[in-house]
Formats: C-alpha cells, structure tokens, sequence
C-alpha cells in the first residue's frame, strides 16, 4: 500500500511554500505533520554528535540518508523523566529526549515503516518492534542531567555512553518464552536510526524449511529476534558486531548442536577471548528451541 496523496502533498506544499525560511542548498525543511514536530534534515554529516536516519521518511525516496544536527534535535519538544531502573546508570538519573513512538508517528512513512532500528558504532543493532514501543514507550534520550554528551555518566567500563542512548523510564518485562524474559533493550553509542517495516525486517530471519511453523521452532524465532539479531545478521539485517552471520551459527546448530548450545550459555568457556555475553539462565528447551530454528536455515543434506 502506499502512503495517502495528502500527506506526501502537504510535504511538498511545505517544502515549496517555505523557501524563504530555509538555509540554502544542504538542508531540506520537511513538515512531518500538520502541526507539530517540524524537522531540519541535512543532507551530509557535519559532526560525530549528529544522529543519522535513514530507511523510509516521509516524504523522501526509500532508503534516503538525512542526518539530524544535536541542536536540532534539542530544539525538539523534549519529555524529561526520572529513570530507576536501567543498568546504564548507577542511580536515579534524569534523561530528556523524544519517544520513538513520536519520531515513528512524525518521520516515518506509513504505513510501511513501523518499526524503529537503533544502531550503534560498533554495529550493534536494538531493534524496536511495534508492540514492544506500545508496551515500554522507549524514548531516545538527548540530555543526561541536563547535560550534553561531554558531560555524560561513563559505562561500567568506563566508555562514553554518547551520542544518544535509549532508555525507559521504568521497564517491566512484557512476555516470556521458556527461560528467556522480555529484556529491555537499552542500547548506548547510538549512531543512526532506521525507520523501517518489521515485516519485512524479520522476514530475513523467518525460519526456513518443510517446518517453519513448528511450536519449537518459532519459540526459537521470537528469541532469537530479541537477542541473537542485536550482533549477528543475516546479509544487510541485523547487527554486525558479532562478525558470524547467521548462516555460521545455523551450521554450527546443524552440525555440531552440543557446541551451539554451551557457547549460547557461556560463551568464555569454549572460547576464552570471546566477547560474546553469555545466557546462563537459559534452560533446555530455551536452548532447542534455539537449536531448532538456526538449523531451519541449514538444509539437510541429501543421502
Ligand atoms: C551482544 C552481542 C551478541 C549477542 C546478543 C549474541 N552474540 Fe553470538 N557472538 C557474539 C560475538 C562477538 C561472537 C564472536 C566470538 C566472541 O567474541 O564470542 C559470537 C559468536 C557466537 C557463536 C560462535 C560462532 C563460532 O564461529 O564459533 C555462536 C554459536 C553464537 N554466537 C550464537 C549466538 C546465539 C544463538 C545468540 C542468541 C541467543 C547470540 N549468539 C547472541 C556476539 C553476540
């Protein structure tokens, strides 16, 4: 479906309405809505603070890149909320930022981008489905105690958090599936924003086969979406930070399951350099449940 001829109108009335207003050239005034949340995309980088977006924006050619000055977006209606509960942060900490849910209604196309993809410099990826931003109302912080990046809490290891972060501001857990809770997903080091379709995004890692529909198997799938798919991807999908696609875990799945399963659960004990962080907590059927769905995606060979 493509998006209503009023909308993309309204945008381009805007751009052409508005000439008068907008610093020449590099920049591009877009109205997201008809009221609020007006914002300045510009054409090029201009600074490591500037955020990234790209995937589907209203009013522009898919799969264009815009960047997002940090003046720009602190100039944005900022909500400003009391957070207790994020591991980031050793104590009660205020952030100010703007909730996914508003950068989704307003810079999004609908009705083909509904999900938000958060990526971080070390090609990390925090993927925000549509139910999860209903539930746990994500917000993409801008100011940490009032402050800019420079004056940030540092992680536990002692690493700037900056440019921008994601946090809630109170976070109870949504599903369960087997031993593996609905975590939240509290990304630092964010660099770009991908407005995207969540079908077609966890399309790359539907489960293959003559069973993909499998009980197990999709238990294995909803997992999998939640964590494995932060570091490990498959061809443009995914994060990266891992650097073994999804192709090698689904071989080691196939061939060799009892080696899957101890390095989902610690990692450090097969490999002691491995960065890979473990889940202990998983039980049996969290891990065939695993197992199950990476093999989907490595065909049995014929006799
Ligand atoms: C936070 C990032 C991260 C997440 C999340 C993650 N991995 Fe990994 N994984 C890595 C990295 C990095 C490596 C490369 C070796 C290392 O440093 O541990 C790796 C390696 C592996 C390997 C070993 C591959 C080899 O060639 O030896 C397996 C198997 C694996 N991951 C499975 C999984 C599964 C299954 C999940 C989801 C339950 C998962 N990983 C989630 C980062 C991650």
């Amino acid at each position: 479906m493509r998006k209503s001829p009023p909308f993309s109108l309204l945008a381009v009335m805007t751009i052409l309405l508005l000439p008068a207003l907008v610093p020449p050239s590099a920049s591009e005034l877009k109205a997201a809505s008809s009221s609020d949340l007006v914002v300045r995309w510009q054409a090029s980088r201009s600074s490591p603070l500037d955020l990234e977006v790209s995937g589907d924006l209203v009013g522009l050619p898919a799969g264009t890149t815009r960047y997002l000055t940090r003046a720009e977006l602190v100039s944005l209606p900022l909500v400003t909320q009391v957070v207790t509960d994020d591991a980031n942060f050793s104590g009660p900490t205020e952030v100010s930022g703007v909730p996914l849910e508003e950068l989704l209604r307003h810079l999004a196309r609908a009705p083909e981008s509904d999900m938000v993809i958060a990526i971080c410099d070390d090609r990390y990826r925090a993927h925000y489905l549509q139910a999860y931003v209903a539930t746990h109302h994500p917000l993409l912080v801008i100011k940490i105690n009032g402050q800019a990046p420079e004056g940030w809490p540092k992680d536990a290891e002692g690493s700037d958090m900056g440019p921008y972060v994601i946090s809630h501001v109170k976070f109870s857990p949504s599903f369960r599936i087997f031993s593996h809770q609905d975590e939240p997903q509290v990304p630092w080091g964010i660099v770009r924003l991908e407005f995207r379709s969540e079908k077609v995004v966890l399309a790359a890692i539907a489960p293959r086969g003559p069973h993909p529909t499998e009980a197990l198997v999709q238990a294995g799938y909803r997992i999998a979406q939640q964590n494995c798919f932060r570091c490990h991807n498959m061809h443009d999908e995914g994060g990266q930070k891992s650097g073994r696609p999804w192709q090698v875990l689904s071989a080691w799945a196939a061939a060799a399951p009892d080696y899957f399963a101890a390095y989902v659960r610690n990692p450090q004990a097969k490999n002691p350099r491995a960065q890979m962080p473990g889940n202990p907590g998983y039980d049996d059927a969290t891990i065939r449940a695993l197992t199950a769905c990476f093999q989907t995606f490595s065909p049995e060979e014929k006799p």
